[in-house]
């Protein structure tokens, strides 16, 4: 069985102007993930810019810049095993119209900047832990067991 892991996950402006934050929940609750952090929140220009600093040269930055604080956000640490790897085949591709039916985006996406979720990159390694410790405390992480996991993990 591969290693527990944490990961994280945000539900984007869009989303909650949406109110999918809790059929998004619900999704990652039914796959058997632990959520182990919730917050929802603004996102400031300096966040952004450094959640999103790997893309600062990219055509598109400035308006996910924009986009990604033009309205509140629901952060989340979700627990499992392989859950980043896990968390991304339920999350789909980028781009809303080349995810399959069945995904989060691919369901619920409208376009390439309005793709209701992000979630940390699994070919990206260490991206996880990064962006847990640039949203949350540690003491804003709850550890706890849970009814299931003696036989289910
Ligand atoms: S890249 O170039 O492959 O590294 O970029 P990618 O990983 O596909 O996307 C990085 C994040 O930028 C968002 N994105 C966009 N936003 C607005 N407009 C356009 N054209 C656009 N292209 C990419 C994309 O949704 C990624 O954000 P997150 O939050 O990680 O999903």
């Amino acid at each position: 069985m591969s290693e527990r892991e944490r990961t994280f996950v945000m539900v984007k402006p869009d989303g909650v102007q949406r109110g999918l934050i809790g059929e998004i929940v619900s999704r990652f609750e039914d796959r058997g993930l632990k959520l182990v952090g919730g917050k929802f929140m603004r996102i400031d220009r300096d966040l952004a810019e450094e959640h999103y600093g790997e893309h600062a040269d990219k055509p598109f930055f400035e308006g996910l810049v924009e986009f990604i604080t033009s309205g509140p956000v629901f952060a989340m640490v979700w627990e499992g095993a392989d859950a980043t790897r896990q968390v991304r085949s339920m999350v789909g591709e980028t781009d809303p119209a080349e995810s399959p039916a069945g995904t989060i985006r691919g369901d619920l996406g409208l376009d390439l900047g309005r793709n209701v979720i992000h979630a940390s990159d699994h070919e990206d390694p260490g991206s996880n832990e990064r962006e847990i410790d640039l949203f949350f405390d540690d003491e804003e992480l709850i550890d706890y067991d849970r009814v299931d996991e003696g036989w289910l993990y």
